[in-house]
């Protein structure tokens, strides 16, 4: 499925209002796909109509592996990609810190009319971070997990 959405021909011909880095994590985005059995979940929509969801994986406090999966635009394929970057690897009090900005920051910036993409995102690994604290609290809420 997200090999359909990498070839859409807008994420292609992508250029012009997009940095470099976005550019690059549209086409090659890096964390993708979900992860069973995950410690912390996520998923949102925008008034776009774009979903996106994120996985993590946490031990010790520090999350040890991230990934994403949406069906929207270019630049969200961009924010899931970066986010999920931003936060391997960091202790969860501190990808708590990642919000909107940080993201937009990290990918060098975006379109006015594609900022809501990043807030997106960053509301998505607000609320993965936020069912990592309540698995944590109630583990035996995994076993109901999809
Ligand atoms: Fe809606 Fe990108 S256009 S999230």
């Amino acid at each position: 499925m997200m090999e359909e959405a990498v070839e859409k021909e807008y994420i292609l011909n992508m250029h012009g209002n997009y940095s470099e880095t976005v550019i690059d994590h549209a086409r090659n985005p890096r964390n993708v796909g979900n992860i069973p059995n995950c410690d912390g979940f996520g998923q949102c929509s925008g008034e776009c109509g774009d979903t996106i969801g994120i996985w993590l994986s946490v031990k010790n406090e520090r999350i040890t592996r991230a990934t994403f999966w949406t069906d929207g635009c270019g630049a969200t394929i961009a924010c899931g990609s970066m986010i999920t970057e931003l936060v391997t690897g960091r202790p969860v009090a501190e990808a708590k810190k990642i919000n909107r900005d940080t993201l937009l920051h990290a990918l060098g910036g975006l379109p006015e009319d594609h900022v809501h993409c990043a807030a997106l995102a960053a509301d998505t690994l607000a609320e993965a971070l936020q069912d990592y604290h309540e698995l944590a609290r109630f583990p035996w809420k995994k076993a109901y997990m999809k």
